[in-house]
């Protein structure tokens, strides 16, 4: 048989990476993932606001978020679109732009409860893997890790102590001018934590293969560095 020499053209495609990025709240994971990607060429998806938009549905439609049977009956009329523009996540609800009617404090705490029913987690993952498969995102969440992305290219479980974060926050409620103490703001981030790593279903915690990465030293710059680097360290250049 003749053996081919003549040079082939290599016509694989290379796919961009993806990357999880999972850990508690308040430890500055979503700036820190929307700089990285924007510096790697890599879409940043934060999923914390899938589940506030659900949360917001049951908010606005005076639906209890603690009633399991409640927010399954009403999911079906949940309207959610989700597209990018710049690089920027859009999340729509029933055809209207949610913006920041998903960050207020009863849409944080509707969505935390939201978060814990199996049929809203169900009702999410098609739109979070449907980009997974598109590649080339940063996904920020709880469980992107161990659950959404188990074959992610990169896993990065970002972190902080709850005395940083606490810190942190007050620091930021100060500065909006909302009387709060620090004890009380340490208190609300414990038991959020405490909620989240200790639900049934797809509690908070770092995937087997993830990367730990604990903030609490440096800089927001640092942060940015150093997760940069952890990615294209693990992707052998592909960013
Ligand atoms: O990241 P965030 O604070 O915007 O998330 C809002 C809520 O959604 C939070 O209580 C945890 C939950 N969440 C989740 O259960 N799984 C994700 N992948 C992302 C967020």
């Amino acid at each position: 048989m003749k053996k081919k020499t003549g040079k082939r053209k290599d016509k694989r495609v290379v796919k961009l990476p993806n990357v999880a990025v999972d850990g508690p709240s308040g430890a500055g994971k979503s700036t820190v993932a929307k700089l990285a990607a924007a510096r790697l060429g890599l879409i940043y998806v934060d999923t914390g606001a899938l589940y506030r938009t659900v949360g917001l549905y049951m908010l606005e439609n005076g639906v209890d978020p603690d009633d399991a049977e409640a927010v399954g009956a009403a999911l079906p009329d949940v309207r959610i679109s989700l597209t990018f523009e710049d690089g920027r996540q859009i999340l729509s609800l029933g055809g209207e732009e949610v913006g920041d009617r998903i960050r207020t404090e009863d849409a944080s705490r509707y969505a935390s409860a939201v978060s814990k029913i199996p049929a809203v987690r169900a009702f999410l993952l098609e739109e979070q893997q449907k980009l997974v498969r598109q590649g080339g995102i940063i996904m920020d969440g709880r469980d992107i890790g161990t659950v959404i992305m188990p074959d992610a290219d990169v896993k990065i479980y970002y972190t902080a102590a709850a005395s940083t974060r606490a810190e942190r926050r007050y620091k930021e409620q100060r500065e909006k001018g909302i009387e709060i103490t620090y004890e009380e703001v340490l208190a609300a981030i414990e038991a959020r934590d405490k909620q989240d790593s200790e639900r049934e279903i797809a509690p908070l915690r770092p995937a087997d293969d993830a990367v730990i990465f604990e903030s609490d030293d440096y800089t927001i710059e640092e942060c940015v560095e150093r997760v940069c680097a952890i990615i294209r360290e693990r992707t052998n250049g592909r960013v």
